[in-house]
């Protein structure tokens, strides 16, 4: 979350303003901003002056930036506000909802090919703390096989490629783990197996590979990372495990690329994540991650909290959570089943390439991806013009559309491109509104004379 300095003198910041239909008759309606006022209010008067300041906020429909579900049935919302008051970690008093999160890693564990290995899975707040949680356990076991080798277990490193999400080097820095980010070339914005075998040593504690690259959206290749990294191992180089961070991909994969071997078919992968708060279809606050088998996930990592007289084994790192998200992923294993999330995944999809194939054919744009993993696609100007991607982003926020502008990874890192995530609830209709006005944007642009905006003036956006 960013952090928010104190103010200790607000001066002309210190009130609220204050409508007059919210007063009583001769009285002054004052609120403090930043401080708390002796008296309260009205629970109306308080709801009112929230909800007016919250209009400010952007549409979540119309962000074409986040990976994160903006729209869900109301019986979903429904289920959420029933359980929102539930704390995840109460397993003893709220046994059923225990119960739920139970079924849930099991219909993920079977989505990604478990079966029979003895799969152990949990829910988290969402992909990042599920990332964290996957690499303390890649660093517990490297760590256990260096003491018991009697080897230096003082300097891991963690190999993945420079696109990674920021989550990854906040593992590293948090646990002190070396960032061994691997760098990205023109020809592939991705980590290779190449240059993810050379990357390992005796002190990598695993290699991530991103099922859906949060830059362009493409999958990297994960059976061939490992077959490089068994080739590896078999001429005498360290036996360096996998994580594979499918934060966007582990909810497409399984539905659209069957074919595709990226998850626990391939054994070097031990554990997987997903974000159930992006195709997962849920609100923002849950995310996934399993394990292979006991082995990967090492049992001093695990607490116990009490459970219907009993003890369940937990592992997390934050305590109290609602258990409103987990229930409405639920909700949508049960609404939607295989069939249904095949068919939202593949209306995205398929939604996102027709919208890549109609920007490229406007002219002054080269795609960079095009929606062959995730329903995500970035693209470039081709040439230099009087304006640049800054520019258009900016102009697209009048018609009310967030699309992000930002320059690609480290190595790449003079491309600067526009991104859009399509989600369920981005329709058709929708997606040809943004084109007519990103063409509009076009002609505006080639017209008017002003600075050509770049990144530095405060103009690159928040992408995730
Ligand atoms: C590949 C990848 N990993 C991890 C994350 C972090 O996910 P979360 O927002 O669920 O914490 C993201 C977010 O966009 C992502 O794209």
């Amino acid at each position: 979350m960013p952090l928010h300095p104190h103010t200790p003198d607000p001066g002309n910041d210190d009130e609220l303003s204050f409508r007059p239909q919210f007063t009583q008759h001769g009285e002054v309606g004052e609120v403090p901003r930043l401080r708390l006022a002796d008296k309260g209010m009205p629970p109306r008067i308080a709801f009112q002056i929230i909800h007016d300041e919250l209009m400010l906020d952007g549409n979540a429909r119309l962000n074409l930036a986040t990976f994160v579900t903006t729209w869900m049935e109301p019986e979903a919302e429904l289920l959420m506000a029933e359980c929102s008051s539930k704390n995840m970690i109460d397993k003893d008093e709220y046994p059923q909802t225990a119960e739920i999160e139970r079924r849930c890693v099991n219909i993920l564990a079977r989505l990604w090919h478990a079966e029979g290995s003895g799969a152990t899975g949990c829910s988290t707040t969402g992909s990042s703390e599920a990332c964290m949680l996957g690499g303390l356990a890649l660093k517990w076991r490297w760590r256990q096989r260096r003491v018991l080798a009697g080897l230096p277990a003082d300097r891991p490193n963690l190999v993945m490629g420079a696109n990674v999400q920021v989550c990854w080097e906040k593992f590293c820095r948090y646990f002190d783990v070396e960032a061994r980010l691997v760098p990205v070339g023109p020809e592939t914005a991705h980590l290779t197996p190449e240059s993810a075998a050379e990357a390992c040593d005796d002190n990598t504690i695993g290699v991530v590979a991103v099922l859906g690259s949060t830059y362009d959206g493409a999958y990297e290749p994960v059976a061939e990372i490992a077959a490089a990294l068994d080739a590896l191992e078999a001429g005498g180089g360290p036996e360096v495990p996998m994580h594979v961070d499918g934060a966007s991909g582990g909810l497409v994969a399984p539905f659209l690329d069957t074919k595709l071997r990226w998850d626990f078919r391939v054994p070097r992968v031990q554990s997987i994540n997903v974000s159930g708060h992006k195709y997962g279809l849920v609100y923002p606050g849950v995310g996934w991650i399993l394990w292979r088998d006991a082995k990967a996930l090492p049992e001093d990592l695990v607490f116990k909290v009490n459970y219907l007289g009993g003890e369940m084994p937990t592992f997390a790192l934050n305590f109290s959570r609602p258990g409103a998200q987990v229930v409405a992923q639920y909700y949508n294993f049960l609404r939607l089943g295989a069939n249904g999330y095949r068919e939202v995944q593949a209306t995205c999809r398929n939604t996102a390439q027709w919208l890549a194939a109609e920007i490229e054919r406007l002219g002054p744009f080269t795609l960079v991806s095009r929606a062959e993993g995730i329903p995500v696609f970035a693209f470039r100007l081709t040439d230099t013009l009087p304006y640049s991607v800054y520019d258009i982003s900016e102009a697209l926020r009048s018609f009310g559309w967030l699309v992000p502008a930002y320059t690609l990874p480290p190595a790449l890192d003079d491309v600067a491109v526009l991104r859009v995530v399509v989600r369920n609830g981005f329709s058709r209709d929708l997606a040809k509104m943004l084109l007519e006005n990103l063409e509009t944007v076009l002609k505006r642009l080639a017209t008017s004379v002003g600075p050509n905006r770049g990144p530095t003036e405060d103009k690159a956006s928040f992408h995730h």
